[in-house]
């Protein structure tokens, strides 16, 4: 399937499953050697980083803890700007190493204003990774530790990422085809 149509909208295959799987080999790799010795809290951003997240651990074999959090920043095709955390973090993060798992950084809003709200509780470290990035629509300087692909400035849908709620269930990942 080379093609999708979603609500009017045409998506054409982008980055395919075995690309995929090579690019988080390669993150959990990296994120293996960063933590050893170390047992960092894992905070998996809902619902997007799912597919990846789970990929992810599982090759890295992280001795970790595992956290659920939930922020959503976008409205359609569209970034709205400001963030809304609907589920955080409960626990005392003192002194812990964070890792936070995202699915793709665009402006930047989410990780930004998430981050200042983690650093009040005085974490160790908090290292960011996601496995894709747009950088130039990027409006905030965050320092994003482990990334996989960086990709052009088109919408993209698959392996967790949605357009309102479809394609999260798509193996491969596409690009939104402007007409
Ligand atoms: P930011 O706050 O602008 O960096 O946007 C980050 C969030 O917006 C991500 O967690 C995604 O949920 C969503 N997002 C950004 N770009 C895309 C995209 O191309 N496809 C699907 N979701 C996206
Ligand atoms: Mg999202």
């Amino acid at each position: 399937m080379n093609k999708i149509e979603i609500d009017g909208l045409h998506f054409i295959k982008y980055i395919d499953q075995k690309e995929i799987g090579q690019i988080v080999r390669r993150l959990a790799a990296d994120i293996k050697r960063e933590y050893v010795g170390s047992r960092p809290i894992v905070l998996i951003i809902l619902k997007g980083s799912i597919h990846f997240a789970s990929q992810l651990l599982l090759e890295a074999q992280l001795d970790s803890e595992l956290v659920f959090i939930k922020i959503n920043s976008y409205d359609g095709l569209d970034t709205s700007g400001k963030i809304n955390i609907e589920l955080d973090i409960a626990q005392n993060i003192e002194n812990r190493d964070i890792l936070i798992i995202e699915d793709i950084v665009d402006t930047g809003t989410t990780l930004h204003q998430y981050e200042m709200t983690l650093r009040d509780r005085k974490p160790k470290s908090i290292k960011i990774c996601t496995l894709l990035m747009k950088p130039s629509k990027l409006q905030y300087s965050i320092d994003v530790a482990f990334c996989g692909l960086e990709i052009e400035d088109k919408f993209v849908i698959g392996y967790g990422l949605d357009y309102n709620e479809h394609g999260r269930n798509l193996a491969d990942i596409y690009q939104l085809k402007q007409e």
